[in-house]
């Protein structure tokens, strides 16, 4: 088969387009031929960053299409079926093998493109809003790289369970394009202080919730963002910097600083069935799932160069 690989970390110039061995499925797997690729911020660095398990290496944590072989032990799925899947690794490619349980069931009718985005996204932001958050009707939440896919996502999540939606991204153009997703209040970081606009914003209280994928120096932001019982859901670091923070402000706010970390919950039933469930909402037409662009499979290098200048809002797919 012909897959994205790469034989070093480095910027998107490692990927290579090249013939690689087909995937062997395992008892309790599937091999599935891939028909749409959602590229992952966690993609991107662990391409840039990331342990080379295989060499050359397949990254990519999601990829959606059609079941072509069933593992000897798996009794749910058949040859034929669409679905959405997550691994840790081999997205990129032409065909992919994941354990049967990192699968699930595309609903009749429903774009496998559209799909392919949703388990890591959407499972993820979910999680942060409600598993781990606590997000009750009436609060407010604050969605840092509003424009990101899990950012995407948790804005319309935390929408449509009654929050107020204040969401950041680097600029004013990314931030309209969230007003439809259900973004009350867009924050400017290039040209705005964000603690300062929060606590503007929510008359000194502080907000509740944050949703944070990015880390580093906006994450110092989002604590001090909290009001009182304020939780903070740290699930990423795109921001690409250190992870020191000061913590002082917690304690005498009762205030909650929580890590959040899909891949310990992916393989349990409360997980994958609340990925379904996601799933089945977007297919009825409930989420709106975002796709930026498409490129080619072996156009992986530019996809990954196009998503790092910061150019999309939501995913950005390859198609084999
Ligand atoms: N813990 C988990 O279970 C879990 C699950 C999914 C994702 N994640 C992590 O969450 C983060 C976001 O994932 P995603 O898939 O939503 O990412 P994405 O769609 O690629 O978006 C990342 C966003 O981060 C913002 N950003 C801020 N600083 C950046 C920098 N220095 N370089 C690049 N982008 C920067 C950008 O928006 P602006 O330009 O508007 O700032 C960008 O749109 C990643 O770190 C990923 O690994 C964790």
């Amino acid at each position: 088969m012909k897959a994205a690989v790469y034989y070093e970390n480095g910027d998107p110039s490692v990927l290579r387009y090249e013939d690689v061995p087909d995937p062997v499925c395992h008892p309790k797997g599937i091999v599935i031929r891939v028909e749409a690729v959602s590229i992952e911020g966690g993609d991107t660095l662990n391409r840039s960053r990331g342990a080379l398990v295989t060499r050359p290496h397949v990254v990519g944590y999601q990829a959606a299409g059609e079941i072509i072989e069933v593992g000897s032990e798996v009794r749910d799925l058949r040859v034929g079926q669409k679905v959405a899947t997550s691994n840790a690794y081999g997205s990129h490619a032409e065909l992919r093998a994941v354990p049967a349980r990192s699968a699930w069931v595309i609903p009749d009718g429903f774009s496998v493109k559209l799909a392919s985005v949703i388990p890591v996204a959407f499972g993820t932001a979910d999680d942060c809003l409600f598993e781990f958050g606590r997000l009750k009707a009436g609060e407010t939440v604050l969605v840092q790289a509003g424009a990101s896919g899990v950012g995407t996502a948790a804005i319309q999540l935390a929408k449509r369970a009654g929050a107020k939606v204040i969401a950041t991204a680097s600029s004013d153009e990314r931030l309209e394009k969230l007003k439809p997703l259900g973004m009350d209040v867009g924050v400017n970081y290039r040209t705005h202080d964000v603690v300062s606009e929060v606590m503007r914003i929510t008359d000194k209280k502080g907000v509740d919730l944050v949703v944070d994928p990015v880390g580093g120096s906006t994450l110092q932001g989002s604590i001090l963002s909290l009001g009182y019982r304020g939780r903070v859901s740290m699930v990423g670091a795109a921001g690409r910097e250190p992870m020191t923070v000061d913590v002082s402000s917690l304690m005498g706010g009762n205030r909650t600083l929580q890590g959040v970390f899909l891949g310990a919950e992916i393989g349990g039933d409360r997980a994958h069935d609340n990925i379904q469930r996601l799933i089945n909402e977007a297919a009825r037409g409930e989420l709106k799932v975002v796709i930026d662009r498409e490129f080619r499979l072996s156009e992986a290098a530019a996809a990954h160069a196009y998503i790092e200048s910061r150019q999309a809002v939501g995913r950005v797919l390859l198609i084999p």
